[in-house]
């Protein structure tokens, strides 16, 4: 019988309802297919930061750095500023772990009704290749007021020194810049490399390849950020042409939403950088029903995350409204990653044909049904037995 230890973060809001549900699938599909999952839990998040001042500290990272792989519900929370946590523990761990791809697919499901009729027969089965550790997600940047003085002591914001640790490289420096006249004012670099933008290339073609692909969109904005997103298509293409048979095709990603928005089938794979991965990968879960049904993977060399691509959803957390499907997924990609892909594919079928049943009863409320978070959970494993 084989043995996993799975760190498990369940976080703040719905994330631990959702991660629930999907550690009860996970339990299921052990016993039929004859792993054990040891769950390794931690507490951070919005409660554990109010109460110790902790984020994450570097010394469960290290723990974290010796298990099989992460599943994480979402963090952040009304009650801390923005940023804080959502930087200081998930960023954290993505960029320690060197988790350079967010792999988010989008797939529409037999009987869940798409805001945007999708034309008959056709299904959405497209995914997100989103680099994860470049672009605006630096953290290159300061803030200043009227008034304020800089390092130097002069007048203005922007003169700071920065620094960033990736698995490729470390980038330090500085900035000095002057406004005139003296304003409040706030500065943020974005920063992208050859090596970032050649591995996630090579991923997305790679799954292209795969999926029997003939083709990978690239999200840019060239026209408007012509330094970052210039480079971006520069570099992509370069990196594209060790895949002769697969075309890219650059396209501007607002151009990229509107298509998305009026036909979301027949996208395949779309390569993101950071930021715009993040917009399009909630687009597209809207787009297939709902952010309770998008699933996710930080995936690197060293340990990988997997985490829905919705977040704590305050406004809907102890009500029971939340959809665990996506966490549910989560754990599927989560056990194909480990090897464990026959239990992966049990658990995709049961969220399918949960879905496919079309009963109110069993329908998470985010799609128009009345069960509950536990109930619908319940249910999947229900399937799975
Ligand atoms: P959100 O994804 O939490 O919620 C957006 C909307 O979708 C809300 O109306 C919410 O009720 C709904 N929703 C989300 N997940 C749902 C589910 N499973 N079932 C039913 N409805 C669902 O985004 P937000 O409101 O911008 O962020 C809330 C907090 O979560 C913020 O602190 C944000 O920083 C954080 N966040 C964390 C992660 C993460 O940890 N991976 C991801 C996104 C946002
Ligand atoms: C996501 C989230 C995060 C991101 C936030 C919470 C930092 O929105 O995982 O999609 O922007 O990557
Ligand atoms: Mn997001």
């Amino acid at each position: 019988m084989k043995n996993y230890k799975i760190a498990l973060l369940p976080g703040d809001g719905i994330g631990p309802e959702v991660i629930a549900e999907a550690v009860k699938a996970v339990a299921v599909a052990g016993a039929k297919y004859a792993f054990n999952v040891e769950w390794v839990p931690y507490p951070f998040g919005a409660a554990h930061y109010a109460r110790t001042g902790e984020t994450l500290p570097d010394s469960a990272v290290a723990e974290m750095a010796e298990t099989n792989a992460m599943l994480l519900g979402a963090v952040g929370d009304p009650s801390v500023k923005p940023g804080i946590l959502e930087r200081g523990i998930l960023l954290k761990l993505r960029f320690h772990f060197d988790q350079y791809i967010n792999l988010r697919p989008a797939r529409s499901f037999e009987n869940v009704p798409c805001p945007v009729p999708l034309p008959k027969g056709v299904r959405i089965d497209s995914v997100v290749v989103r680099e994860n550790t470049e672009d605006f997600y630096m953290g290159i940047g300061a803030v200043g007021k009227t008034g304020e003085t800089g390092e130097t002591g002069e007048s203005g914001i922007s003169d700071f020194s920065f620094e960033a640790e990736r698995g490729l490289y470390k980038l330090s420096g500085r900035v000095s810049a002057k406004f005139e006249p003296d304003c409040a004012a706030a500065l943020q670099i974005g920063a992208l490399t050859r090596p970032g933008v050649e591995r996630v290339t090579r991923y997305a073609f790679d799954l292209a390849k795969k999926r029997g692909e003939k083709e990978v969109i690239l999200a840019s904005k060239a026209n408007a950020v012509p330094f970052l997103y210039g480079f971006l298509d520069e570099e992509t293409k370069r990196a594209a042409e060790a895949y002769p048979d697969i075309t890219l095709k650059i396209q501007n990603v607002d151009a990229l939403c509107y298509h998305l928005a009026r036909n979301p089938t027949g996208h395949g794979v779309i390569l993101c950088p950071n930021l715009f991965g993040d917009i399009v990968s909630d687009l597209l879960s809207a787009l297939t029903g709902g952010l309770g049904l998008g699933a996710g993977g930080n995936i690197g060399s060293g340990l990988s995350m997997f985490e829905p691509v919705h977040g704590s959803a305050p406004d809907i957390a102890g009500t029971g409204k939340a959809n665990p499907l996506a966490a549910i997924l989560c754990a599927a990609m989560m056990l194909d990653h480990i090897g464990e892909s026959a239990a992966a594919r049990a658990i995709d079928a049961a969220v399918a044909s949960c879905l496919a049943e079309g009963d109110a009863s069993v329908r998470p409320v985010e799609l128009g049904g009345s069960a509950l978070c536990r109930a619908v959970g319940d249910h999947v494993v229900e399937i799975m037995e």
